[in-house]
């Protein structure tokens, strides 16, 4: 058996969560990510011996057999360099997605994520639509840019998105799909997790008001990425909203990037 802290995909998850720490979105527990592994990625690493069960609350018959690493519910990722056996744990879905198994982590008794009916959900969602099933990793933190603009702008999705797209310009190109947004709503339910799949459907950014951000993506680099291009646009918000707007991104110029760079906008997002 290998030693699973050297797993490529252990390394490039405490990589990622302490990145996302140092980039000031994750203080206190704030956010989890999840990763969708292979059994062939896990193999040899763990011997398959469940350590614990831990119910999940809900189904998702889809992602029965499915593995997945994920962040730990209270933890800190400003700690999980140093003790990833206890802030991460690596679990197996089975009965139906109803009862995770956990296969190696979470050392102290903890369990994964409040959060995760929307980590699960919209990949059920996806599954059952036979969509978007390279989207292996879900990601939710609190930047501060993006928390901010929530309090100041219209939650309108299509004015949401093309304030962002207007702010810098690759957003269109990083994030031709746009950001959905939730209105506030309480966190750690499975009535969260449904409203983000639903959402999830049509964009793969959802923004939850006065709480933060959801992105999904195929790797760990690209979901960061995403938010990061995402909240880059909401600091520039941020430092333009109370000023004159003297120039700004044309849509005849989004066009332009649309056809260099090959992406197609959201349908009805551009005149
Ligand atoms: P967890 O500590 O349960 O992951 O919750 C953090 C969070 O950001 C909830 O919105
Ligand atoms: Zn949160």
């Amino acid at each position: 058996m290998k030693n699973i802290l050297t797993a490529p995909w252990m390394v490039e998850m405490i990589r990622t969560v302490t990145n996302m720490y140092d980039h000031g979105w994750d203080e206190r527990n704030g956010g989890n990510v999840s990763l969708l592994l292979e059994e062939s990625q896990v193999n040899d690493y763990v011997d398959g011996a469940v350590l614990r069960e831990i119910p999940t609350g809900f189904s998702c018959p889809e992602l029965d057999g499915k593995y997945f690493l994920v962040t730990g519910t209270g933890k800190y990722f400003k700690n999980v360099q140093y003790a990833p056996e206890i802030n991460l744990g690596l679990v197996r879905l089975t009965d139906g997605g109803e009862t995770a198994q956990l296969l190696w982590g979470f050392a102290d008794g903890g369990e994964f994520t409040s959060a995760f009916p929307a980590h699960m959900m919209p990949r059920q969602h996806a599954a059952r639509l036979k969509i978007d099933l390279q989207n292996r990793v879900v990601m939710h933190c609190h930047p501060a840019n993006l928390l901010a603009m929530t309090y100041v702008h219209m939650l309108d999705e299509k004015q949401f998105t093309r304030t962002l797209w207007q702010m810098c310009t690759e957003c269109i190109v990083v994030f031709p799909d746009g950001v959905n947004v939730l209105p506030w709503m309480l966190c750690g339910t499975n009535e969260i997790g449904e409203a983000t799949a639903e959402k999830m459907r049509t964009a793969r950014l959802v923004v939850w008001a006065q709480h933060g951000i959801y992105g999904a993506g195929k790797d760990l680099d690209e979901t960061f990425g995403l938010i990061e291009t995402a909240e880059k646009a909401a600091e520039i918000y941020m430092k333009i909203a109370h000023l004159p707007l003297v120039n700004t991104i044309t849509d005849d110029q989004m066009h332009q990037l649309e056809a260099h760079f090959g992406v197609k906008a959201r349908e009805g997002y551009l005149s």
